[in-house]
């Protein structure tokens, strides 16, 4: 108790202890409710919630879909409008008990493929709480069937020709929608991380050798995840369309003032398992995008727009031109954005754009373990990733991925903790090709280890965590991780409870536990209402009947946590 104490010195709350149950909890002074559970209606033609079986293919586009993660909230025309991911399907739930989660026909993996990808909804606050507002005009379901355009360098190229797109430039769907972000001109970025999951085979083929070393940094086999579409839905077929896999893996912009308006794959920001995409503007007005690669031994990137913002002009193109680069993390603390260009890499624009890995791999990145989000201070030129585990180090994590011997930013040889890097920016600009970087947390269990696996000195009895994974950065510039590692709470995780959302100082370097999720679920997404008075927080895959107790099934849900006196929070 004196070590929380003494953790909340530098906190309006007062940090709360590890938890081990199937609920959530926040500090003394605050509140939780739920806001949407999947299954919830968000039109009064949706079917009620099944519980037996998660409902029918039928209205599953016109739900709150499953596995909440990344979410921004938007303020369009007086409305506030919250957008957030649907990053995947529990199969086992989700289709009739008997089959196990193997889908068993088209109707099943349609309610799969519409249970994922975005939700736009509006939400308001009554004496009651907040409410999604069903049959609101702006309420959207973005799905794994949603037409996409695709636009930037490698649009119309061969690679992303299909049968049913001979154009290369009109996608279907977004896939496993993970972290997001948020532009400054009030767009919603959705980001495709384990897209690859979905893909199978259902005959041997001859793959082109550039296709076929694609595959394997990106992980495309024959056997796929276990999703099956490839069995009832021919666009998933390797074998048949051999270039679909090239069509995902982006960062999306969507426009969630405008529920007709075509979600857009921007190619310039590279294809890679996408985590978040967290953007500033550099002083002269030109757009940054930083971004993970969340595999083993993958990289840290970033964007930057070939032309400035300017408010109130068109701002359609902006992403589609610009430099992509790939981090180098240097043992003198110091960085380097390294420009994967023609030159650099021996390949062209488009090329680049497909193959990010493995042009990043030519210029000699630094591998990276797991880069999960990124946020950057409003407060601060700084900017922080989550490092979030390598319980692997050394093995590759796809066939044609670099050795990962432990380097500055990625310390430990076998990292079951995790560790967050923060840069600063040569000159304050997020733009500059320079950096200065530090460890902000290198987590760990002083209860258990007396060497590195101890974690850094802001790691104490009081606020034990594994795996960092989603992050914000609030009007402070205080940093609210979010965790999803082993909940155990056993071993090497010996009082770290359930995955839970803690905040830190950034200039002290504090960190205090503010709220923990149910057992088996992670914490992940999270955003602020336009009073600042609300936060909403993600419950990704509870492992108990979370949050309609006893009998019912577990339900991914978004939550509101309030201040008792309706105070500010962030
Ligand atoms: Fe979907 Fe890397 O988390
Ligand atoms: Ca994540
Ligand atoms: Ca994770
Ligand atoms: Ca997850």
């Amino acid at each position: 108790t004196s070590a929380r104490a003494a953790q909340s010195a530098r906190f309006p709350f007062t940090a709360i202890p590890a938890a081990t149950d199937n609920t959530v909890h926040v500090p003394e002074g605050y509140n939780w409710k739920v806001l949407a559970r999947w299954g919830d209606p968000l039109f009064s033609d949706a079917p009620d919630f099944d519980a037996a079986t998660g409902g029918t293919v039928d209205g599953s586009d016109r739900i709150f879909g499953e596995n909440t993660d990344g979410m921004e909230l938007f303020e369009v025309d007086g409305r506030q409008v919250i957008a957030v991911n649907h990053e995947y399907v529990n199969r086992k739930i989700n289709l009739p008990a008997a089959q196990a989660g193997t889908p068993g026909s088209a109707d099943d993996v349609r309610k799969l493929q519409n249970l994922q990808g975005v939700t736009v909804m509006e939400v308001v606050e009554d004496d009651t709480g907040w409410h999604v507002v069903v049959d609101s005009p702006l309420n959207r379901r973005i799905t794994h069937l949603s037409p996409m355009a695709i636009s930037g360098p490698a649009a119309g190229h061969d690679l992303l020709k299909t049968e049913a797109d001979p154009t290369g430039t009109a996608a279907l769907g977004t896939l496993n929608n993970c972290g997001a972000g948020k532009t400054p001109w009030g767009t919603y970025l959705t980001c495709e991380e384990n897209f690859n999951g979905y893909f199978g085979a259902t005959a041997e083929t001859e793959l082109p050798e550039e296709v076929a070393a694609g595959y394997g940094r990106y992980g495309i086999d024959p056997e796929g995840w276990g999703y099956d579409y490839h069995k009832w839905d021919a666009r998933f077929d390797t074998a048949a369309n051999p270039n679909e896999p090239h069509r995902a893996g982006w960062v999306v912009e969507i426009d969630p003032a405008d529920p007709a308006s075509v979600p857009v794959k921007r190619t310039a920001l590279g294809r890679f398992k996408h985590e978040n995409a967290a953007t500033a503007l550099a002083p002269d007005g030109r757009v940054v995008v930083y971004m993970g690669d969340d595999e083993r031994g993958e990289f840290l990137y970033r964007f930057v727009s070939r032309d400035p913002y300017v408010p109130g002009t068109d701002t359609s193109a902006l992403l589609d031109h610009g430099q992509l680069s790939v981090a180098k993390f240097n043992d003198d603390m110091t960085g380097d954005w390294v420009a994967l260009t023609p030159d650099a890499t021996g390949m062209d624009d488009a090329q680049i754009a497909v193959f990010s890995r493995i042009a990043a791999s030519r210029v000699g990145a630094t591998t990276m373990d797991r880069p999960e989000w990124v946020a950057v201070s409003p407060v601060a030129a700084e900017a922080y990733c989550c490092l979030t585990n390598n319980k692997n180090r050394g093995v590759k994590s796809n066939s044609g991925g670099d050795e990962t011997p432990v380097n500055g930013p990625n310390p430990r040889e076998a990292n079951r903790y995790g560790q967050i890097v923060r840069w600063r920016p040569v000159d304050g600009n997020h733009a500059a090709d320079g950096f200065e970087w530090d460890l902000y947390v290198m987590a760990g269990n002083p209860d258990v280890h007396a060497d590195a696996y101890a974690g850094s000195a802001n790691i104490t009895p009081g606020n034990l965590f594994n795996s960092p994974d989603g992050m914000q950065i609030d009007s402070a510039g205080m940093v609210w991780i979010q965790t999803d590692g082993d909940d155990s709470n056993e071993g090497d995780f010996a009082g770290m409870g359930n995955n839970q959302m803690l905040v830190g100082d950034p200039v002290t370097g504090e960190i205090a536990r503010f709220l923990t999720g149910p057992n088996g679920s992670e914490v992940t997404g999270l955003t602020w209402s336009a009073d600042r008075r609300s936060i909403f927080v993600g419950i990704q895959h509870p492992g108990a009947p979370f949050p309609d107790g006893d009998g019912a099934l577990p339900r991914s849900s978004v939550i509101v946590v309030k201040r008792d006196d309706n105070g500010l929070i962030g």
